[in-house]
């Protein structure tokens, strides 16, 4: 199953997305780890999380429109965001994984949102610390992961948003949503 899914995808990613696909799954075992789940699932996920990186901007919204994707204000200048969910559908789709954890876990990898599962939570804060990763402060959260899995994950969504806001580029509301739940989980 994974070797099917590395070579198919192999001829969808350029080398380097390819790579990074492969540095975000050994980082999704070793998070995933840490909990009870099924890991075959968790590789799944991390490989595909990326899928539709290598798509333009006009392929994205047009596969967006194909799946029935409603594309908001924020993802029509910003097409990339809708890696994510197109993504999601190509996993279903081309890959053939009918699997609500990792259709979703995929769909929302770039934005977070609220009510995230672990699973869900698993692949976002591997994508974000992948051996690949060379941000300001990406150490920093790669160590806090495995001490402080939530706070990890605080800390990353609060990376994305400076990056953001640092850009002025709009923020997604999906974002807020994550990150406002992340603080009110944690009790602060
Ligand atoms: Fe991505
Ligand atoms: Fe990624």
């Amino acid at each position: 199953m994974i070797h099917k899914i590395e070579q198919k995808l192999k001829e969808m990613l350029d080398e380097k997305r390819y790579i990074h696909s492969k540095n975000v799954l050994k980082a999704a075992i070793e998070l995933g780890k840490n909990f009870n789940f099924d890991l075959e699932k968790i590789k799944i996920a991390a490989l595909l999380h990326d899928c539709a990186k290598n798509l333009r901007d006009d392929e994205l919204l047009i596969k967006a429109y194909k799946y029935g994707i409603i594309v908001d204000e924020i993802q029509k200048i910003q097409p990339f965001l809708l890696h994510g969910p197109v993504g999601a559908y190509l996993s279903k789709f081309e890959f053939g994984i009918d699997d609500e954890d990792i259709f979703n876990a995929i769909y929302y990898h770039t934005t977070g949102r609220k009510d995230m599962t672990i699973f869900e939570e698993i692949i976002y804060l591997a994508d974000f610390i992948s051996i690949d990763r060379n941000f300001e402060g990406v150490e920093e959260i790669r160590k806090k992961a495995f001490e402080n899995f939530e706070e990890a994950l605080l800390m990353s969504c609060n990376s994305t948003l400076t990056y953001v806001i640092n850009r002025n580029l709009p923020i997604h509301p999906l974002t807020i949503e994550f990150r406002n739940w992340l603080l009110m989980k944690g009790g602060k």
